[in-house]
């Protein structure tokens, strides 16, 4: 299983490229060692295979053994790269089906995700254009339960088709089974019980509406651009168009000319504390909800990590001083202070050591442990590596 490979985020164009030889190569921070056992999967078989040779046992806790990448998007790896069996994620194909009112859309796992949001705008249907232009891939979203502009993917997904390490076979999760939160799902907190992924995901099942019109409006910035009030709704297209202007504007649309973009987009989770818990001044309050019913939680309130990033005292463009005087190697983006940036020649190192200052000023300052959001892969923020 060898093949082509696209540029971390972007679509496979065919060909015969070699398998790329580093993390660097394969993620948006273009950082990371050597990927010395990389194998490509172009089916969801070859996945299944990949997950039959290499199974999980559930009592070893050491070091993750393989690894799984998609757009690379949200993944910091370390200089010393991953030694293990690495798999790329590179399968294609959607599939639509008629489901009642609904439309029922399957992506196989490595679809480029915006150019399959882009896909069931242009097929008709409605729902996931709020969720335009967030890099990596259709089977990454439900893991870390991607979400922006009032919208998490949970609450478009039917069920997921996985490989279960565990179990050694496949299986079909429906929505219910996937224990969906903020930034959260089964799927993420198997892998940080087992240090890896337990579930291999296959493919990805949609349920959406027939239509132009989008979903209503739930974020005040988004209501902003379009001109419409919070709540109504508008066409998918124009959804998409500003979401694309709104996401571009803070750094986070995909372009290898601009270094802001050279990130996991939000490196830090929005923080979730007690209803109770005072928030400093200003600081944003929002609700958290299931996203599968809607109902809020009583008990809990989320706050910006950007905002107490910036009022900590770090703000949009800040980097450690370099001893030489020359400009950081990394730095936050000069568009938005939750995403760190690679400004060209940073080492992951350098993007470890900014994550641990701006970790422990917020913490000093307010009190507030951020949680970084991206898989760090052969490197963490807890101790000097
Ligand atoms: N803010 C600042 N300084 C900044 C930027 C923002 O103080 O430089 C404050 C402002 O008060 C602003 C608030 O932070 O109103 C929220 O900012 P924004 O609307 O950009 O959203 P966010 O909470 O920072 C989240 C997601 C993004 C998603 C946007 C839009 C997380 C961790 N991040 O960011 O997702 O695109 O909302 O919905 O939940 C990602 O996860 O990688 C990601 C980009």
């Amino acid at each position: 299983m060898t093949g082509d490979r696209p540029a971390p985020g972007t679509s496979s164009t065919g060909g015969t490229a070699a398998v790329p030889g580093t993390l660097a190569e394969l993620t948006t921070f273009h950082l990371g060692g050597p990927l010395p056992d990389l194998t490509v999967a172009h089916t969801a078989e070859d996945l299944e295979d990949f997950g039959r040779a290499h199974p999980l046992d559930p009592s070893a806790h050491g070091d993750p053994a393989v690894l799984f990448i998609g757009g690379g998007s949200n993944i910091l790896a370390g200089d010393s790269g991953f030694a293990g069996p690495a798999c790329l994620v590179a399968t294609r194909g959607i599939q639509e089906s008629a489901h009642g009112t609904r439309t029922l859309v399957t992506a196989q796992a490595g679809e480029v995700w915006d150019e399959f949001v882009a896909w069931t705008l242009d097929h008709g249907l409605s729902g996931l254009e709020a969720l335009s232009g967030i890099p990596g891939t259709v089977g990454a979203a439900p893991v870390q339960n991607i979400g922006a502009y009032g919208c998490e993917v949970a609450e478009l997904i039917e069920s997921v088709r996985v490989f279960d390490r565990v179990a050694g076979q496949a299986q079909r999760l429906p929505a219910e089974r996937l224990q969906f939160s903020y930034r959260n799902s089964l799927l993420k907190r198997a892998a940080a019980e087992f240090g890896e992924p337990r579930y291999i995901v296959l493919e990805v099942c949609f349920a959406l509406e027939r239509g132009r019109e989008s979903a209503p409006v739930r974020y005040g910035q988004l209501a902003a651009e379009l001109e419409v009030a919070i709540g109504q709704t508008a066409d998918t297209a124009a959804v998409r168009t500003a979401v694309l202007h709104l996401r571009a504007s803070k750094g986070m649309v995909l372009d290898p000319a601009d270094h802001d973009t050279w990130s996991a987009g939000s490196f830090f989770t929005n923080p979730i504390v007690a209803r109770d818990f005072v928030l400093p001044d200003g600081a944003p309050s929002y609700p958290v909800h299931d996203p599968l019913t809607g109902v809020v939680d009583p008990q809990v309130q989320k706050t910006s990590a950007a905002w107490l990033i910036d009022h900590a005292g770090f703000a949009k463009g800040y980097g450690l001083p370099r001893a030489d005087g020359g400009p950081p190697a990394a730095s936050l983006s000069t568009k938005h202070t939750l995403a760190l940036t690679n400004r060209g020649a940073a080492r992951t190192a350098d993007l470890l050591e900014l994550a641990r200052r701006i970790q422990a000023g917020v913490h000093e300052r307010f009190g507030i442990v951020l949680v970084p959001e991206p898989n760090l892969v052969g490197c963490s923020l807890d101790s000097e590596g």
